[in-house]
């Protein structure tokens, strides 16, 4: 697929086959992200790949009971800035977040790319999804990827011109 035909076709999905993602389609996902640019190359994120039923369970109730959360490939982008040096609080608290969400975006159209679909989500309690992972890192995304079983409804977008200033 090429590059703005992957664009176009992203669109969030809330509804999802119980067919597996296929092992060659998580690694390609997950060389996305690990490719992605980051605060001086040094990757300030933790991916987790959750595969445990019960943890996923746990995560939809993490998400204020979003049940498509209990997708076949279910990844959560977490801040781990201990790379980050000679940045200050800036390295910290925002590249860090920048890395990990960057990472979650290159995922999420490598997913596209594949014919899968997904949705990203963050509203959830940071907590209670670190508590899932065992983790003491920030989450800050999670993606739910699989086939999906809805067709994407007509998309509204603010005005190029109200969102892009030359100046
Ligand atoms: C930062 C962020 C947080 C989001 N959180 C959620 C969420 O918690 N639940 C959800 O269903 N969708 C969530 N979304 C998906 C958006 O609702 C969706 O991307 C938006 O409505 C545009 O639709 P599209 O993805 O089909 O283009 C989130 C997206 C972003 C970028």
């Amino acid at each position: 697929m090429s590059f703005f035909k992957t664009i176009e076709k992203r669109r969030s999905s809330r509804s999802f086959s119980k067919k597996a993602v296929e092992k060659s389609k998580i690694s390609k996902i997950l060389k996305a992200a690990w490719m992605s640019p980051s605060s001086m190359g040094t990757q300030n994120y933790q991916v987790y790949e959750v595969v445990s039923a019960s943890k996923k369970e746990k995560l939809v109730k993490a998400t204020h009971d979003q049940g498509y959360v209990d997708a076949p490939l279910v990844l959560v982008f977490c801040t781990d800035p201990k790379r980050i040096k000679d940045m200050g609080a800036r390295g910290k608290n925002l590249f860090a977040v920048q890395d990990a969400t960057i990472a979650a975006a290159y995922a999420q159209l490598a997913a596209t790319a594949q014919g899968l679909s997904s949705v990203w989500i963050g509203h959830f309690k940071e907590k209670a999804v670190a508590q899932t992972l065992k983790t003491k890192l920030r989450p800050v995304a999670i993606l739910a990827i699989g086939y999906s079983t809805e067709k994407p409804g007509p998309k509204e977008f603010q005005k190029m011109k109200d969102l892009f200033k030359k100046v």
